[in-house]
């Protein structure tokens, strides 16, 4: 039976910080009202000179070197973004060109923050099927370049990373103890489209338009719509995979890896689904909401403070704009 395996993990942010206090001297915010109601302190943003693929190309590399292998081996790479270099090509042939991995194919997945939960679905399905075995899955944003810097309700809540996975195919029953992905459950609601997004720049407002204001260029959202739907879904796409991997209990994890957007949303949907506590990893105090990276960037720093030991159960999950939202189970090893 083919497994679908986590072989290694990278990632990278960039060296800039912008704490909260930096933010107090943009917009009308202070340190207090972002911690108390994100629990972000400080986030990472991008150099002049970094595009998204550069994050994604550092990241890549770290996790091509934890396997083992060489980027020559890497037969697809696929890179789950909402912030792209360019409309096209796919960040994903940038990244696969930078890397040298000469026999991959490349593609984008755009999935807003879910990206890296529905480019795992994506993957295992290649795998299991023999299409392919050496796939690279990275989720890489540089946000800073789409939230609105004047806007105070958003821009304090996002930040830039990547962060990446080298799945293979492996051997044995994910069921009877073998290491691999267990399950993924990914999910849309596109009537809700509106909650979040960057309205403009694309073809129904294009840049040319000159009657498009140019700030619709920026991220907009609906902050207590999406809170709320956040947590419900998450919690539903937890229950899913737990279920269907045969009644796994919270109990029974050894660590959560949930999507990185705001203190209150992970504490929520923790105590809906009874989850010890210090079983959910928590960075966003560090890099806030980095979309798709959020749940690479956290699994890797997880597995390389050796958090994570060979049969532990990990459960992640994410939700983002679409809406998108899912959930992967996986045996660690
Ligand atoms: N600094 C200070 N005050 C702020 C502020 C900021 N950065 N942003 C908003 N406020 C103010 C509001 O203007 C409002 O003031 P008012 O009462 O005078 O009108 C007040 O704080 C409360 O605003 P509200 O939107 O109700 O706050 P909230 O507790 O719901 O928190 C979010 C706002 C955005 C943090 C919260 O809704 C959230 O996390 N939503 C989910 C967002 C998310 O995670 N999105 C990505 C998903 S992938």
């Amino acid at each position: 039976m083919t497994a679908t395996v986590i072989a290694g993990t990278g990632s990278y942010v960039p060296e800039r910080v912008l704490t909260n206090a930096d933010l107090e001297r943009m917009v009308d915010t202070s340190d207090e009202w972002i911690t108390a109601r994100t629990g972000i302190r400080e986030r990472r943003i991008a150099a002049d000179n970094q595009a998204t693929s550069d994050l994604a190309i550092e990241a890549g590399r770290r996790a091509i070197e934890a396997a083992g292998i060489t980027a020559q081996d890497v037969d697809l790479v696929l890179v789950a973004t909402a912030t792209p270099d360019m409309f096209f090509p796919a960040t994903a042939c940038l990244v696969q060109t930078a890397l040298g991995a000469t026999n991959a194919a490349a593609f984008d997945l755009s999935a807003a923050c879910s990206g890296f939960i529905y480019g795992l679905n994506v993957a295992d399905a290649y795998i299991r099927s023999g299409s392919y075995k050496n796939v690279l899955l990275i989720g890489a944003e540089t946000m800073s370049r789409v939230v609105d810097w004047e806007d105070r309700t958003t821009c304090v809540l996002f930040g830039d990373g990547a962060g990446a996975v080298l799945l293979q195919a492996g051997e044995g029953d994910t069921g009877s103890g073998a290491p691999g992905l267990m399950r993924t459950d990914i999910h849309s609601d596109g009537a809700a489209w509106d909650y979040i997004c960057v309205p403009g720049g694309g073809s129904r407002m294009p840049p040319s338009d000159a009657l498009v204001d140019s700030r619709q260029q920026f991220l907009k959202m609906k902050g207590n719509e999406t809170f709320k739907v956040a947590v419900r879904n998450m919690e539903r796409a937890a229950r899913t995979v737990l279920e269907d991997a045969g009644g796994i209990k919270a109990h029974d994890l050894a660590l959560v890896v949930p999507h990185q957007a705001n203190m209150r949303i992970l504490n929520a949907v923790a105590e809906r689904l009874e989850l010890p506590a210090g079983k959910v990893y928590v960075n966003l105090d560090r890099y806030g909401n980095t979309s798709a990276a959020s749940v690479p960037l956290a699994f890797d720093e997880a597995v390389r403070a050796g958090r994570l030991e060979r049969g532990d159960l990990v459960l992640m999950l994410a939700f983002g704009s679409g809406l998108t939202w899912g959930a992967a189970l996986l045996r660690w090893g």
